[in-house]
């Protein structure tokens, strides 16, 4: 039997990268999955492309910074008959900006998706999680929620608070005795769309005089050349593969835990 048969998983940011590899992931193990992102059109594709495998799912709107998209969400959701078991969230904003001029408005807002997006998925599907029967949460935090970088004052910032309110609800959970348990995963650098969102500038920036580079965007495998000491960089499928053993019951004794997978860029 599939792991996660007979369990439904939320996914947030669930149209495009680690999102998108890690609904296929579950749904292929059995998991019925809502796929959800404040895209919805993406979020659809990921919903064919997991009907295409044979599994199950559905897609929902949802921008992870708008309380009012949960309750929605979750009126649907609490309507059907899938009970909730797993949480990912995996919705993410990064920005590359120098923080002496950055606007005040722009920090907020990467608080608001990484920072406040966890928290409202954790507010509202722990309690349903619970009632469930138990299950788990996984929350995508980055390499840059355990150490800094230049220039990343905003994205740091909002990475390192996902890692302790991990920690924090985990702890939470556990004096609740609820079965829900609550980890984060770290990656380091991951061939997903993100990187092309970037500008040549902004490459500039991350890279530095290492990384010179002909294309306007960011390349992730220059990146990944660069920045990752094995020269690689990530599948989203591998980043995926460590959310479903956070969430299966292989893993029933890991609880505020920090997984990293980053080829070696917080080894030193
Ligand atoms: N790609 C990497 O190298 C890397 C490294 C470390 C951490 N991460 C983290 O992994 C997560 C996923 O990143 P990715 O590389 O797959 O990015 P991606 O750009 O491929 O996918 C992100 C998805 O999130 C959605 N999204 C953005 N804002 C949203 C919002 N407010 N509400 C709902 N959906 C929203 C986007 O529409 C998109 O589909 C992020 O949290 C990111 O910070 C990525």
């Amino acid at each position: 039997m599939s792991q996660f048969e007979g369990k439904a998983a939320l996914v947030t940011g669930a149209g495009s990268g680690i999102g998108r590899a890690t609904s296929l992931a579950l749904a292929a193990d059995g998991a019925y999955v809502w796929v959800t992102d404040f895209d919805k059109a993406s979020a659809d594709r990921t919903v064919e492309m997991i009907v295409g495998q044979g599994g199950r799912a559905v897609s929902v709107k949802l921008d992870v910074s708008v309380e009012k998209d949960w309750q929605t969400a979750f009126g649907r959701i609490d309507s059907g008959e899938e009970a909730l078991s797993i949480l990912v969230n995996c919705a993410g904003k990064s920005i590359l900006a120098d923080s002496f001029t950055m606007p005040l408005e722009e920090l907020r807002r990467v608080m608001a998706i990484n920072v406040e997006g966890a928290f409202l998925g954790m507010k509202h599907a722990i309690p349903r999680i619970a009632k469930s029967g138990g299950g788990a949460v996984i929350n995508i935090s980055s390499i840059m929620g355990l150490k800094g970088k230049a220039r990343m004052a905003a994205y740091c910032a909002s990475k390192g608070a996902v890692r302790m309110m991990t920690k924090a609800i985990a702890l939470e959970c556990a004096d609740l005795k609820n079965n829900v348990r609550v980890n984060s995963v770290h990656p380091g650098v991951v061939d997903t769309p993100a990187w092309a969102k970037h500008d040549a500038d902004e490459a500039g920036m991350m890279l530095g005089s290492s990384g010179k580079q002909a294309s306007a965007t960011l390349d992730v495998h220059a990146v990944a050349k660069a920045l990752v000491p094995i020269g690689v960089a990530a599948s989203a499928e591998e980043i995926a593969a460590t959310v479903c053993f956070l969430a299966s019951d292989v893993a029933r004794h890991i609880t505020g835990a920090e997984i990293v997978i980053d080829g070696g860029m917080t080894a030193d």
